[in-house]
């Protein structure tokens, strides 16, 4: 396990969107990292545009190109993850499901996948049927990946809330909820760094068994499950 630079901001990643430029989805995904700014992170975000521009994740081709790569590196280095997607069909949609589907080049690292990080996870559909399921569908992606699905999720029904532009939402619980997922996701990370072993001198490490199990890497399987 990599140590935890404790002197630096923990980074939340978030990763959602449609194709749509007015995207709901994407602007609660960018309400949610503005929660996790609050709580003391920094964000990136990989919308719409970005995830338009990922080919579809292909195992079999050893090439990659510079947008996965980009992706790859930024979850790689991450400290925690927001996901939003639409209900699409009853599942996550196409495009964020590929770009979830590219994180399979993680599956070798130190950390794998999402290993050790906490996800927040957002969904819009055009109903609560939709919202809810989704939602259950985009953590059990998220287990499968190692992370760690945040206790609280958003689900948004868009036929009764409106998001219409980057700042606004017309519903105000809406809001909260979504700087909760935020919130969330960074207080997991900090906690969670507080938790890591920082560089112990090995005498110091050794007479710490907690420290020593919790640097010892259980056997790698080739496959999340
Ligand atoms: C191809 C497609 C499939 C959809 N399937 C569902 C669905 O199964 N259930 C649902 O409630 N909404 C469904 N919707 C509606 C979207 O979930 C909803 O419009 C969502 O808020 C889109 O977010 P956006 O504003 O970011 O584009 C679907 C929309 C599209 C385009």
């Amino acid at each position: 396990m990599t140590s935890f630079d404790h002197h630096r901001r923990p980074l939340v990643v978030g990763i959602g969107g449609t194709t749509r430029a007015a995207s709901s989805t994407e602007r609660a995904l960018g309400l949610a990292l503005r929660g996790a700014e609050a709580a003391g992170a920094t964000t990136r975000l990989f919308g719409s545009t970005f995830l338009h521009s990922l080919p579809h994740y292909a195992p079999e081709h050893t090439e990659r190109t510079d947008e996965q790569l980009e992706l790859i590196e930024a979850v790689r280095h991450a400290d925690a993850l927001i996901i939003a997607t639409p209900g699409y069909h009853g599942g996550v949609s196409g495009l964020v499901k590929n770009a979830l589907d590219t994180l399979e080049e993680l599956r070798a690292d130190d950390r794998p996948y999402l290993d050790g990080r906490a996800v927040g996870c957002i969904v819009t559909a055009y109903g609560w049927q939709a919202a809810g399921s989704v939602l259950t569908s985009l953590r059990s992606i998220v287990h499968a990946l190692r992370g760690w699905p945040t206790p609280f999720g958003a689900g948004i029904n868009t036929l009764e809330t409106r998001f219409d532009s980057v700042d606004t939402c017309s519903d105000a619980k809406v809001v909260d909820q979504l700087a909760t997922v935020g919130q969330q996701a960074a207080q997991f990370a900090l906690a969670f760094a507080t938790h890591r072993t920082p560089n112990l001198p090995a005498q110091a490490q050794s007479s710490n068994s907690a420290a020593v199990a919790r640097d010892t890497q259980p056997t790698r399987l080739l496959y999340a499950i």
